[in-house]
């Protein structure tokens, strides 16, 4: 059981991090990266290791990729839907094709992996998906609005994948880090068309700050994967730092407050 685990975004962070702890436990892994030659470079050849080249924005090669794990190792176990990125920019400034390939990368993949893992899922009535979100999905930043959408977008299409999974014994676990210690602050995107008054550069000058120095250990976060999946009772929601703890229930104490304020208005709607 939980033997074979299918990874996107393998080459660095939690990915990698993650790869590397299941091989060094036996486990099968199937990791994909937009070029696996950087997973097989830091991992190395293992007969346990399926490194596979995929465009997870593309659902054919997303599909092939799947067919081929279950053809190398007799099934999946375990999906993690990883790969992901984080784009800042005030949302006048993120043009339609930054948004695009956000929500191509973070969200779409996503389905794409759901889509071609569920038959496979459903058929051996087991199965555990792990799909990242973030601290960020849980509010707002005035800068990183393309981020928090996609980031709420994975926690909303995971909780009703849970509930369509179910009847088939089926875990879904929305994994939310807060800051970690990965490649994620090395290298993010900023959208091109700057707009002085937004100073995302501040944005941009505080989250490089941040990098090598948060606090989240990922191999802490990654074990803690391995000891959940196919756990009967697995979270649904899984909130990973102090930081995202506190600000994912700040966030839903604060709204609820906000929400009863209206109260009134918000039920003085139906026809009499
Ligand atoms: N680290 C944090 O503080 C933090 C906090 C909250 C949420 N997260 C989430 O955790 C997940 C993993 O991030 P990480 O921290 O491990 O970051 P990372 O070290 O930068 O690794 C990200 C992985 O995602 C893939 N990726 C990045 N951009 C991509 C693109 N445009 N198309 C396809 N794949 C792409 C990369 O795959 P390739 O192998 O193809 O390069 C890479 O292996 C992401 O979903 C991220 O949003 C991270």
């Amino acid at each position: 059981m939980n033997n074979v685990w299918f990874i996107t975004g393998a080459s660095n962070g939690f990915g990698l991090a993650l790869a590397k702890k299941l091989l060094a436990s036996g486990y099968k892994v199937a990791a994909t990266s937009r070029n696996k030659a950087n997973i097989e470079e830091k991992i190395g050849t293992n007969p346990n290791l399926l490194a596979l080249t995929v465009d997870i924005t593309n659902d054919d090669e997303v599909k092939t990729a799947i067919d081929e794990t279950v053809k190398t190792f007799g099934n999946i176990d375990v999906a993690v839907n990883n790969a992901g990125y984080m784009l800042l920019g005030a949302l006048e400034e993120v043009s339609a094709k930054e948004f695009q390939q956000s929500v191509g990368v973070n969200v779409f993949a996503f389905q794409n992996v759901i889509r071609n893992v569920m038959p496979y899922f459903r058929k051996q009535k087991s199965g555990h998906f792990f799909n990242f979100a973030s601290s960020a999905g849980y509010g707002a930043d005035a800068g990183a609005g393309s981020y928090n959408a996609v980031k709420s977008a994975v926690i909303g299409l995971s909780e009703a994948l849970a509930l369509e999974a179910k009847p088939f014994n089926i875990n879904v676990t929305i994994v939310s880090p807060g800051l970690f210690r990965t490649n994620f602050l090395g290298a993010f995107p900023i959208a091109q068309n700057k707009i002085e008054v937004y100073n995302t550069q501040k944005l941009v000058d505080a989250m490089n700050q941040y990098h090598g120095q948060q606090p989240g250990n990922p191999d802490k976060l990654v074990k803690i994967l391995i000891d959940l999946a196919g756990k009967e009772i697995a979270p649904l929601h899984l909130l990973m730092g102090k930081d995202a703890y506190q600000r994912a229930t700040t966030y839903y104490q604060s709204q609820l407050e906000k929400l009863e304020a209206f109260k009134e208005l918000s039920s003085s709607t139906d026809f009499e």
